[in-house]
């Protein structure tokens, strides 16, 4: 996969992309980062890339010039998916990030402070991204974190034991809470359950804990949860859904029918 990003700040996007599992997957060649300067791009000799918004106000607007340029080099025939990082851009999901992740070429631009020309976006740009609802002084931190989070969804990057089925988002839950060593911490105790090495019994104690955690801080992912097993016509695995539920005191968030129809015995 190869990613181009371009910016006013590359030495801000090289350091932050330089450590650990992205740095790996670089090195590994499962992703090759261009890092490109608008100001290599523009076509004054002062190397600006910006100027006074037309209709007055504060601050510059970056110029389409620069970017035109900039991508008639390194994408000539715009074979890329052109990104521009931007706070009135789409939400990023994990279900958009898999599906990026599926793409060979990206490009991703940063904003400048005070925004750019409309006419980089109606013309160059292919889709618009915002990690978030607040504001950010530029776009390279929200650039970051599309490279961190499409590349690690990339085949080997995490490594072939590591699974992402049980992380958080996937199935729309949270992830369940890890314990390490040791058991007893100052009087807090690992759960039992976890050192039970019952398989079936630790499966549906995360299952359950997810449940839980969704229920309490995204009750919207709790609803799409439920949703997709509104279809299930499989008695025992409706069963086990139950069960978890049950546990954790969430059988009343259960369609009764699903009750019924599974022949489900209430926790007593
Ligand atoms: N640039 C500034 N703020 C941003 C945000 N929230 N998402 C994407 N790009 C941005």
């Amino acid at each position: 996969m190869k990613i181009n990003i371009l910016t006013l700040f590359p030495n801000m996007i090289k350091g932050g992309l330089s450590e650990s599992i992205i740095a790996r997957a670089q090195y590994e060649g499962r992703v090759t980062l261009n890092v490109y300067n608008y100001r290599d791009f523009s076509n004054n000799n002062r190397r600006a890339v910006d100027d006074a918004p037309y209709g007055g106000g504060a601050g510059l607007v970056m110029q389409v010039e620069p970017v035109k340029n900039a991508l008639q080099v390194i994408d000539p025939k715009h074979h890329s998916h052109i990104i521009y990082v931007t706070p009135k851009g789409q939400p990023l999901t994990q279900e958009r990030v898999k599906l990026l992740a599926e793409s060979e070429h990206l490009t991703i631009l940063c904003g400048h402070y005070e925004g750019v020309d409309q006419r980089i976006i109606d013309n160059l740009v292919d889709e618009e991204i915002s990690i978030g609802d607040y504001v950010l002084t530029g776009g390279e931190l929200a650039a970051m974190v599309i490279v961190d989070a499409v590349v690690r969804m990339r085949r080997g990057v995490l490594g072939s034991d590591r699974s992402v089925e049980e992380e958080s988002f996937e199935n729309n839950l949270l992830e369940y809470p890890h314990y390490t060593r040791p058991e007893n911490y100052d009087g807090q105790k690992v759960p039992e359950v976890l050192l039970s090495g019952n398989h079936k019994k630790i499966k549906e104690w995360r299952y359950s804990q997810q449940l839980k955690i969704t229920k309490e801080r995204r009750p919207d992912l709790f609803k799409k949860h439920l949703q997709s097993l509104y279809s299930c016509k499989k008695k025992s695995e409706l069963r086990r859904v139950l069960r978890c539920l049950d546990a954790v005191g969430l059988i009343a968030e259960a369609p009764t029918h699903w009750i019924k129809f599974s022949n489900y015995k209430r926790k007593k």
